[in-house]
This record gives C-alpha cells, sequence and structure tokens, in this order.
C-alpha cells in the first residue's frame, strides 16, 4: 500500500551515549567526555530526523537525566521519552513534558514473549500511567508485540498510539521465518487501524530490512536507533539519518 505523506523518522540516539558510557561512566559531565549527545542530537536533526527518541533507563546505563534536560531544549525538538510504567518515571516525564512518552519494559515481569510491554497482563498499571501523561498533554505510545490481545488491551487503556516490536522480524531477516514475521506485523497493523490506533515500529530496523517494513499498511512512525548510530561512524550522524530519510521519503 503507498501512503500519501512520509512516514516519520525517530532516531534513537541511546547508543551514542552508550559509546559515551563506555569510558565515562561516572564522569559524563566531564568536559571531556565524548561523544556529545546533545550535538550528535542537532546533527541528526540536521540530518532530517523528524523526532528524536531516548530511552531513560531505571539503571540509567546509557542516557542520563542531564542529556534529557539538555536534549528537551533543543529549540523546536520532538521528544520521544521511553521509559518503564513506573511511578518514579511518571513523575520524571510529568515534570519534563516531552511531546511523546512510549512506554516499553524493563523488568522480566513486564514482558511478553514478544518482548513488548504486557499491557493486557497489567491493564489496571498501564491505564493509570497512560491516564496520567495524557492528561498533562503527551501523546502516549505502547510497545508492544504484533498480537492481537497486546493491541487490544492497547485500546482498553486508552493509548492512542501503539509502537510495534518489529525484533522478531529483525531477527528472522533473510530466513525463511522472515515472511511469515512480516505477516504477522501486517495483521497487526491493520487491526490497530481498524481499531482507530496510530501505528508505529521499531526495534532492529536497518538499510537492508527498512524495505520490507515499508511494505506494511498505515505506518505513521518508525524509531530506529542502532543501525543509524552504526552508520554515522563511517558517514557522521548527519548522512546516516539523511540517507534513512530518502528510503521513507521514497515511499510516500
Ligand atoms: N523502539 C523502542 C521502543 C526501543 O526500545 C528501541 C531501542 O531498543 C528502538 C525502537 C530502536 O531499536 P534499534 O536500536 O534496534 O533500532
Amino acid at each position: 500500500m503507498t501512503t500519501s505523506r512520509p512516514i516519520l523518522l525517530g532516531v534513537n540516539i541511546d547508543h551514542a551515549a552508550t559509546l559515551r558510557q563506555a569510558r565515562y561512566r561516572g564522569a559524563h559531565q566531564s568536559p571531556h567526555a565524548e561523544p556529545d549527545v546533545v550535538a550528535f542530537t542537532r546533527d541528526a536533526l540536521a540530518g532530517g530526523a523528524d523526532g528524536i527518541t531516548l530511552h531513560l533507563r531505571e539503571d540509567r546505563r546509557h542516557i542520563q537525566d542531564a542529556d534529557v534536560h539538555a536534549i528537551a531544549a533543543i529549540p523546536g525538538i520532538r521528544l520521544n521519552l521511553e521509559m518503564a510504567c513506573t511511578s518514579a518515571m511518571t513523575s520524571f516525564a510529568l515534570q519534563l513534558r516531552p511531546a511523546a512518552v512510549c512506554l516499553v519494559p524493563e523488568s522480566r515481569e513486564e514482558v511478553t514473549t514478544e518482548g513488548g510491554l504486557d499491557v493486557a497482563g497489567q491493564l489496571a498499571r498501564v491505564r493509570e500511567t497512560t491516564q496520567a501523561l495524557k492528561s498533562a498533554g503527551i501523546e502516549v505510545s505502547l510497545f508492544i508485540g504484533p498480537d492481537a490481545p497486546q493491541i487490544e488491551a492497547a485500546v482498553a487503556v486508552g493509548a492512542p498510539v501503539i509502537e510495534l516490536h518489529t525484533g522478531a522480524f529483525a531477527n528472522a531477516w533473510k530466513s525463511p521465518a522472515a515472511e511469515a514475521e512480516l505477516a504477522r506485523l501486517r495483521v497487526a497493523c491493520e487491526q490497530a487501524h481498524r481499531l482507530g490506533l496510530i501505528v508505529n515500529a521499531g526495534h532492529g530496523i536497518n538499510y537492508d530490512n527498512i524495505r520490507a517494513i515499508l511494505t506494511l499498511p498505515h505506518l505513521h512512525e518508525l524509531n530506529i536507533g542502532h543501525s543509524i548510530v552504526a552508520r554515522a561512524l563511517f558517514t557522521g550522524i548527519r548522512g546516516a539519518v539523511s540517507e534513512m530519510k530518502s528510503h521513507l521519503t521514497q515511499k510516500a
């Protein structure tokens, strides 16, 4: 199916912080700390990123609180904060007020077999968080596997957006299982769209498998991190983003 407007590109910059933390754990605010994730973000935006995604993990293994605040202050940025469904992170988000929050699993008991958030298994908790964030004008997305019960649960808790976990497809890419994984994603896109949800997707998308991802219907935004950051080591982040963006705009 062709779309009338380009699918948006959210660039996940977590792994720029991973690289910094590999050397500067505990010293990320040192004047010597590199790479500078704010400068990296600015260059990703200059390359055509429609939004910036980052995950403030409870273990702070890559992105730090100071990174989130500095990046959120970039004028005009559309920030998508990935976070666990906890009261501490909800308070953080309510103070920060990013454009969007994507609820993701961090602890084992929150994860479905797909690796997405088990919304169906914790309806009350996800509903409470979703409603609190929505009341503050934050767009809420749930990172879920391409499973009918999870999509129905997303509707039940009042989330306007889902992000479909493309990890199983990405892992199967170029194997006989890839077609079946893509078919599951297609069915999930159709179901979610029918139920009135905005459909995003992400995890493991790269410059090769993007061709297959772009055959999926009703996609609004793709969140891509690792592959773009890896390519940036060769081309710079501006070129890496602009190359991925050209795939998305050619599709439109
Ligand atoms: N979407 C979500 C919800 C994520 O947690 C991540 C990072 O794991 C991504 C997208 C980006 O995945 P990748 O870095 O594999 O492109």
